[in-house]
This record gives C-alpha cells, structure tokens and sequence, in this order.
C-alpha cells in the first residue's frame, strides 16, 4: 500500500525528510497495449546507469495536481496514458517527479525487484504516525522479511479455518440488526463487521466489554482517517505532531486510548506464559511467541505496532471491499441470481471480479534507493516514487474485454487473469498479507448474507467511487433495502 497501502498512491510531499513521504491516489487508465512485450535491446553498460525517465505532461505541476484531485474518474492519467504509454511521469504540488505504471510485465518487474532498492516501506511512510515505525508496513530491507515471517504463520493453512466461525457469527450480529423496509448503508454495517472479526480472530477478544472498549478506541483514532478529506489529514500528521496542538492533542490522545488497552493487554498476555498462549487461536498470541532463527521475539512496541498495522490494514479494507461486491451485485440481475445459488466458486470469482472493477487500493508504492532501477526500458534514479496503477491495469481492454462490465465468469475460465494484471493485493515479497483472510472473510460473509437476507439495491445506480485516505470508497455507503425479515440463523 503506497500509503498504506500508500496507497492511494496520488500525492506525495517532502514532509520533513525522505521518511516523511506522503502517496496517495494516482488513479488512471489505459489504452490497447500488446502484454508481448518485447524486452528492448540491452544497451552498453555506461548507458544503462544513465537516467532515463519515462515521457509525461508538460503542464505546470499545480494542473497535473488538479488532474489528480478532481472528479473520482481518472480521465486526467488516462488521457496521460494513451498520450505517452506504459509508464508515465507525472509532477504534482506534492512530488516533483513520480512514475506511474500500467504494464503487467513492467508490474512484474518491479515485484520481482530487490527489496533493498525498492522501498515500500518508505513508500508507506505516512502512516508512520498511526502504525508506529515497528510496523511490516513501514520497515523495508532484512527488518520487513524479519517481521513478515513472524507475521506469516497465523494468516495461512490451517489456522485460518479457526477464524471462520467469528466471521459467520460476526455476518449474523450484522444481519439481525438491518431495519425491514427502509434504506440503509451497508459500508457502515461492513465495517462494524470487519472491526469485530479483527477483535476476535486477531486480537482474540471475546464479545463483551472489554472488546467494545477496545473497539470504541479503536473507531476513535481510525474513524478521522476514513472521511473524505482524511488525507489532507494523514499527510500532515507528520508535520502537525507537535506542532500544530488542537491536531496533536485530539490525535494523540486517540492514540494513547488504544496503546494504553494494547500495552497492558500485552503485559497479561506475556504474565500468562508461552502454554497459555499456545492454547489461544488468535493472532495476538501467535505474535507474542513468534521467534526468529536467532530465537528472538517481537518487543512490546513491535507487538502494538503489528496488532495497530493488522486493524487498520484490515479493517476498513475488507469493508470497503464487501460493500463495493454487494453494490455491483445487487445492480447485475443475471449474477446475483447464480450467486443466490451459492456455489463457492462462483461466489470466489463474484468477489475477485468485484475486486478487479473496484479495487479497494488503487495503486502501491515502491521508492527506488542505492542505485537506478532499470524499469523496461527506462532507468529510474534514486529518490522516484514507482507507482504500478491497479485501478487503470484492472480495466485495460487487452486483458478484460469489455473492462467496464461486471462478469464473474472472467474468473471461471482455464486461465484467468494471472498475478501481474490482477492486483488488488499488491504483490512480490511486499503482496497483502492478510489476502487470503480477506477473501474468506468476504466469502463467508458474501454466501451468509445470500443465505439469510433479501436484499435490494435502494439507488438505480451503482454508487460514486471517492478518495479516502487509504480507499477507494463508495461516495454514499451503498443503501440498500432489505424487505423482509432475515431468515434465522
Ligand atoms: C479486501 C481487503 C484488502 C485489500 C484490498 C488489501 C490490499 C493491500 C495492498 C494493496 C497492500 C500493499 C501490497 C504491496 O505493496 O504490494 C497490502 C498490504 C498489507 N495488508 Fe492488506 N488488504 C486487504 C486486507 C487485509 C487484511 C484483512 C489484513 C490483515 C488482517 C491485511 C494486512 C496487510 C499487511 C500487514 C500488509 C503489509 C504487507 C507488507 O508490507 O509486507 N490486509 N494490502
């Protein structure tokens, strides 16, 4: 996530230092281009260490900045697409050079890329005032592979069929709640959902008091970053702690409210002794034992930073992510009547295709650093931002015909689209971690909600795509109407 998924890769400032990088939203587009790419003729060595930036707009930065911020439609990088190629660069108020990419294979290379050199964490580096500088998200280099293999563990294999059951009970609370008869917006119920399954298979609460505490803490410091304007929020974070004290107070103070729980959770959980938490099935735990091959553990700070990182990477996007799947689905007649039929795979590919036409994330970020980083056939230098677009690689034409339709069965065929031109998790050392917890999350939820709940679409139309800080999120939550009662659970 450039930003945190940088993620919406679209602006990025000098804050204070290199560290202090804010990526937002690059959203764009694409024209017809072959996926044969051809690799260019290797030119002689001294040429190769030579920058060599990709073509972009000539226009003064403050227009390709209003080319970013205005209108939810990327027509602006779309138009630079067909205008100079692949990859792109562009120049706004907040980074005076950046590259874009809309290539599969240029994808390919940049994930396969060395991650010393090319830095997602610095990418990510805004978040640094929530997250905490511990978190997988922020570090790069040996650190990241460090924490990612201790993070690993818990979100594969067989441990993740013991989160199924908090994540159907979850989809129940959700359900009996909806009113009968009137619009409501399933955004808001998704990501009460999606916060109560991070509380239960993550932290390893159990509904009651102590978890709603934790849960109100946590809206508290997260809620402000998801509005429309957070990002103006997030990026000056950096500068305002300590700075600015109506915006430091208020921030800090939610912060303190959730570290507080965290640390002296921490403190019990260690008091309890490695058999205890073996016992537990949680995440939490799982990090508590977590060992290195030099038998090291994750100190304290390491422990909140993940636990803080794992919320806020996971909670609003899956949310996000299932009220896009039940927008576009509820506005497609022919596939929500075979997804009434709940076959499984079907159900997989309503969500992949939901997360191809909507992707939660619109681009990731990597910084190249040590050195120029050959990208097709360009050299980027040290210091450029490269941004792989997933919004305008998800509608090229080439790969998805008929982009704009919302076809599930793309997702049926013998060879659906691969890990270069599907890309909502990122990808290479840097993809998702919590990916396969997320799409079970959202099938489990997905298939209950079919199951249970008669739901229509309130609005004619689908809903407006908007920035937010870290996602691409429907403008009026997606109202629907449920009209009659759920079946029992
Ligand atoms: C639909 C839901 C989700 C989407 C669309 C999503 C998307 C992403 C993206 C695009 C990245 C950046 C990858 C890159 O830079 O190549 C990322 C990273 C990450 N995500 Fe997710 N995510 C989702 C759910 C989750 C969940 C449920 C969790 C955990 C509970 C999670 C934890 C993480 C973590 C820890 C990282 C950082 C990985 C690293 O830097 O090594 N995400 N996610």
């Amino acid at each position: 996530m450039a930003g945190i998924h940088a993620v919406a890769n679209f602006a990025r400032t000098p804050v204070s230092a290199a560290k202090a990088r804010v990526s937002v939203v690059r959203p764009s587009y694409v024209k017809m281009a072959t996926l044969d790419r051809v690799p260019p003729p290797a030119p002689d060595a001294e040429a190769e260490l030579e920058p060599r930036m990709p073509p972009g707009p000539r226009l003064p930065r403050i227009l390709q900045t209003a080319g970013f911020m205005f209108g939810s439609s990327p027509w602006f990088i779309d138009a630079c697409r067909r205008r100079f190629g692949d990859a792109v660069t562009f120049r706004t108020v907040f980074d005076s050079q950046f590259v874009m990419v809309f290539h599969p294979a240029l994808v390919k290379e940049l994930f396969h890329g060395p991650g010393e050199q090319l830095r997602a964490g610095e990418a990510n580096a805004m978040l640094g005032p929530v997250v905490g500088e511990r978190s997988v998200l922020l570090l790069d280099g040996s650190e990241h592979l460090r924490h990612r293999r201790l993070m690993l563990p818990p979100f594969h294999g067989r441990r993740m069929h013991t989160y199924v059951a908090a994540m159907r009970r979850s989809a129940d609370l959700e359900i009996d709640a909806w009113p009968v008869g009137e619009p409501f917006a399933l955004l808001a119920s998704m990501q009460s959902l999606t916060l109560r399954v991070i509380m239960q298979a993550v932290f390893g609460y159990a509904p009651g008091p102590a978890e709603e505490d934790l849960r109100r803490r946590v809206r508290a410091m997260v809620e402000p970053l998801a509005r429309p304007r957070s990002l103006a929020l997030l990026a000056a974070l950096p500068m305002l702690l300590g700075r600015e004290p109506a915006m430091n107070d208020r921030f800090a103070s939610a912060r303190r409210g959730v570290d507080e729980v965290l640390f002296a959770e921490i403190a019990r959980r260690r008091g309890l002794g490695d058999d205890a938490l073996q016992d537990a099935d949680d995440v939490f735990s799982a990090l508590l034992l977590a060992e290195d091959e030099e038998g090291r553990r994750l100190s304290d700070q390491e422990v909140r930073d993940e636990l803080v990182t794992l919320l806020l990477a996971g909670h609003e996007t899956t949310a996000t992510g299932l009220a896009w799947c039940f927008d576009l689905l509820l506005h497609a007649p022919a596939a929500h009547a075979r997804a009434l039929e709940r076959d499984e795979l079907y159900l997989d590919a309503v969500i992949k295709e939901s997360l191809r036409i909507r992707p939660v994330i619109p681009a990731v970020g990597r910084v190249v650093r040590g050195g120029p980083f050959r990208l097709g056939e360009y050299v980027i230098p040290t210091g450029i931002e490269i941004n792989p677009s997933i919004r305008v690689i998800h509608r090229r034409e080439d790969i998805y015909p008929d982009a704009g339709a919302f076809r599930p069965e793309r997702f049926l065929v013998d060879n659906p689209p691969d890990t270069y031109s599907w890309i909502p998790f990122g990808g290479g050392p840097r993809r998702c971690l919590g990916a396969s917890f997320a799409l079970m999350e959202m099938r489990i939820v997905l298939d209950r909600v079919l199951e249970r709940a008669a739901l229509r679409a309130a609005d004619p139309d689908l809903a407006k795509v908007q920035f937010r800080a870290i996602t691409l999120a429907p403008r009026d939550g997606v109202r629907v109407v449920q009209d009659r009662p759920p079946a029992r659970g």
